[in-house]
């Protein structure tokens, strides 16, 4: 599914980005320049962050340490 149409990003490339490092909405904006253009994306986008920084969180609960995550 196309998140940003300007920029023509998808929620699996926004995944993507958070696997491979990005740990906030601000890193998923500047790797990816999604919601650079409109902005209309952005609300879905920081939700999508969200959530899958969440699950991702809950994936790597066996990993202590990890240093993009805390526990709130
Ligand atoms: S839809 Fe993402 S900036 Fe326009």
């Amino acid at each position: 599914m196309y998140v940003c149409l300007c920029q023509g990003v998808t929620d699996g490339q926004i995944r993507e980005a958070i696997y491979e490092g990005c740990c906030s909405y601000r890193e998923v904006r500047n790797t990816l320049g999604v919601a650079t253009q409109c902005g209309k994306c952005a609300c879905t986008a920081k939700q999508l962050v969200r959530e899958t920084l969440s699950d991702l969180h809950n994936a790597q609960t066996a990993i202590p340490q990890h240093p993009g995550f805390t526990h709130a």
